[in-house]
């Protein structure tokens, strides 16, 4: 073959593969239009079937009549099926078996890591580093995937102020700013920029909405909150999550202002739907459809399916109430065609966008391999590193030497295998956790002599272990203590009415104390805990959380100095449980409180300040701030201000600071809070380093909901603070509008 015949063909062949993918775009119909479709060809039983979802057993496996539904194509979704074996086989059951082979969707909390359990959502958000969430989703969304799942129930995006509550754990805590950063940053890590990508998954914003502010921090007890505090507090990082992309959410459990949050049209559809201009589907709590007759906006079953989908839900979880009902909804005219088609239009539109009617199946040869890799450990463990907060440390006590000739490890969470993986801990396992004690022995010197006691249960028991406690610390240069909560005691149906250390670990840590050595305190919880005793006696504490598989490796790391704490707390310590609901961003009141003046507003037994506020953390080092500056002390009320100010790190160790930028309107048409965060930023000096940082302040962040529910940024006056915590730092203002 002559060499110009050879070039042209492959000229040629070129051309030919350039274009193919070009005719095979042109050819594949649009996703609306492929819905169309298989909505003319579905039966109103095959719609119902999309809008169902049920649940696996809890080890993974399908149920028996699972196969059956599918076959006949009356199942669109399941929960907490796992296993890339699993998953493939109901896969093809659906894919080769099905009339019009519509692909299953598998559901599973993956709520903080699949097998490798990163630190609870509450810790990670101590962070301050919305990158690090997003990592520690995109390592859940691999292994989940992995696993055969391509949908996880996270993330949790409810703002919680009130830590009686189980399932502060779950979220970002208190704050709707800080809580928007976290959710944005979850839903990228999750669904990346295209969730039918291989290793990403849909994530699912939850729960919409409110449920967070259940009364008295009973969970899924009633709500009641003005539109002004729903709009302000609530949905911002609901919108966050929507802003990102998230193909689905969860509708809550709780009563909304006397309508449920899983029959509530103002929620479901004029907000999300009208308002933000959702295009995805909402799926409803777990038998929350049902439970709207407990709720008493139904009177029967066919009564809750009705209020549930014409409202905007669109599947079902677990309850059965939209099949079993929905032909005679229909035959009776009280639902029409057109809302089960759209639900079902929904629900098709995302499963197409998920690539799975081109991808159905996961690879089963890369199940194994992919979980609890040693990069998915080494990510868990530098992610807990930077998510523990330092609440004290006197007398520099931390870092610990790696030379100590002795150390006394205490506490019935010294040695807790179960507890660290916090609620919702995926498909992780207890064996794979690494304890503080297993932490603590891989980072000292093999002379140092380390003996350990648990002194006391978690709850309950007796004080019958204190005195080989008391035995240990006397003989032991420096004693840690771990204290805090099991893993039931946090996460759903687990709120409690104390914020004490439960059963007997309080005398515990005081008899430590009582020996007079060196004692370090290590809480290992979920929620924000009432440790006042321990905060005024005992001089190191570290904040450790439900740190996760790795969460042992990353306390030791901390206590002998090989990582710097640099996190913050995203949640205020009350002093007292009855100081509850206690948070930075509250109002002023007509009559704040003074120190001398009985009638204003504080407490007759408790000050009326936190024991932590919002935003506190220490580090091994420390910092200053100076030079604040503004770009401008007039702007337009569609302007922008620049703030700037200069951190130094004047200690004598590389560290963290999380610089924190707090707004508060003087003067408006309504009340606002004494300060909200409007900005913040994580950076890392070393000693002596200086940096200047900026923060931009724009309508978005000055705006408001007035009277009328209008976002407005109204003239006037407004103070802003830059500091390291909610309670501290530099103070400056600005006006709007003419002076
Ligand atoms: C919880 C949800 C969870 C669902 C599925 C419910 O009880 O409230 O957060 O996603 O169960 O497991």
């Amino acid at each position: 073959m002559k060499p110009f015949r050879l070039t042209s063909l492959f000229i040629s062949l070129a051309l030919v593969l350039l274009i193919l993918p070009v005719c095979a775009q042109v050819r594949q119909p649009n996703t609306e239009a492929r819905i169309d479709a298989l909505l003319r060809e579905m039966t109103l039983a095959e719609k119902l079937g999309q809008l169902q979802q049920l649940d696996g057993e809890s080890n993974g496996n399908f149920r028996p009549e699972h196969l059956d539904l599918i076959r006949k194509g009356l199942l669109g979704a399941t929960l907490n099926v796992r296993g890339a074996r699993r998953t493939n086989q109901l896969q093809r059951v659906a894919m080769e078996e099905s009339r019009l082979k519509i692909p299953v969707l598998f559901g599973f909390d993956a709520i903080h890591g699949y097998r490798t359990i990163f630190p609870i959502p509450l810790a990670e958000a101590s962070s301050w580093d919305p990158s690090l969430a997003e990592r520690s989703a995109s390592i859940a969304a691999k292994e989940t995937y992995a696993a055969g799942v391509r949908w996880t129930f996270a993330p949790m995006v409810d703002i919680a102020r009130d830590p009686r509550w189980g399932r502060i754990s779950e979220g970002s805590g208190e704050d709707p700013f800080l809580g928007a950063a976290f959710a944005r940053a979850r839903v990228r890590g999750f669904q990346g920029n295209d969730y039918s990508a291989t290793g990403k998954i849909l994530a699912c914003a939850k729960h919409w909405v409110a449920y967070g502010a259940a009364e008295a921090g009973r969970d899924y007890n009633t709500t009641d909150l003005s539109e002004q505090t729903l709009r302000t507090i609530y949905f911002p990082p609901f919108k966050a999550a929507v802003d990102a992309g998230v193909g689905t959410l969860m509708s809550a459990f709780n009563d909304l202002n006397g309508v449920p949050s899983s029959a509530n049209p103002f929620t479901l559809t004029k907000v999300l739907r009208g308002e933000w201009k959702f295009d995805g589907f909402v799926v409803s709590d777990y038998t929350a459809v049902t439970e709207l007759i407990n709720h008493g906006v139904a009177a029967n079953e066919p009564d809750a399916a009705r209020a549930a989908l014409s409202a905007g839900v669109d599947m079902e979880m677990v309850g059965r109430l939209f099949n079993r009902h929905g032909p005679q909804l229909l035959k009776e005219g009280k639902l029409t065609q057109e809302t089960v088609d759209q639900a079902v239009r929904r629900i098709l539109r995302i499963k197409f966008r998920l690539g799975l009617f081109e991808h159905p199946y996961v690879d089963e040869a890369n199940e194994a391999g992919s979980l609890l890799t040693k990069e998915n450990r080494a990510a868990a463990r530098e992610i807990a590193g930077r998510s523990m907060v330092l609440l004290k440390n006197d007398h520099e006590t931390l870092p610990l030497s790696k030379g100590l000739r002795s150390i006394a490890v205490i506490g019935p969470l010294a040695d807790n295998q179960r507890a660290p993986l916090g609620w919702w801990s995926g498909d992780g396992r207890d064996e794979n956790t690494v304890t503080p004690l297993a932490g603590i022995r891989a980072k000292v010197s093999s002379q140092t002599k380390i003996s350990y006691a648990k002194g006391c249960e978690i709850e309950g028991g007796t004080t019958e272990g204190f005195a080989a406690a008391i035995a240990a610390a006397r003989e032991a240069e420096v004693t840690i203590v771990f204290v805090g909560e099991a893993k039931e005691m946090v996460g759903e149906a687990a709120s409690r009415s104390s914020l004490d250390l439960p059963g007997h670990q309080m005398d515990l840590v005081k008899a430590i104390q009582a020996t007079g050595k060196p004692t370090v305190v290590v809480l290992v919880n979920g929620r924000p805990l009432t440790i006042g005793w321990i905060a005024e006696n005992v001089p190191a504490i570290l904040e450790a959380w439900m740190g996760g598989t790795e969460s042992g490796n990353a306390i030791a790391d901390i206590l002998f100095g090989d990582v710097n704490p640099g996190a913050k707390l995203p949640v205020t310590f009350p002093r007292a449980v009855g100081q509850v609901p206690i948070y930075y961003n509250h109002m002023n009141t007509g009559r704040p409180p003074e120190a001398n003046n009985r009638y204003t507003s504080k407490y007759l037994d408790t000050p009326w300040t936190p024991l932590f506020p919002f935003g506190y953390g220490l580090s091994y080092t420390q910092f200053k701030l100076s030079n604040l500056r503004l770009s401008a002390q007039n702007i337009r009320p569609d302007g922008k201000v620049t703030v700037s100010v200069e951190i130094e790190n004047t200690g004598r160790r590389t560290g963290d600071e999380v610089v924190q930028l707090y707004i508060r309107d003087i003067a408006s048409s309504v009340t606002r809070p004494v300060k909200e965060l409007k900005g913040f930023q994580r950076i890392t000096l070393r000693p002596g380093e200086r940096q200047h940082l900026k923060f931009t302040l724009s309508s978005e962040q000055l705006g408001f909901y007035n009277r009328e529910m209008k976002f407005v940024v109204e003239p006037g006056d407004f103070k802003f603070f830059v500091g390291t915590s909610s309670e501290d730092g530099l103070e400056s203002g600005f006006t709007v509008g003419e002076r």
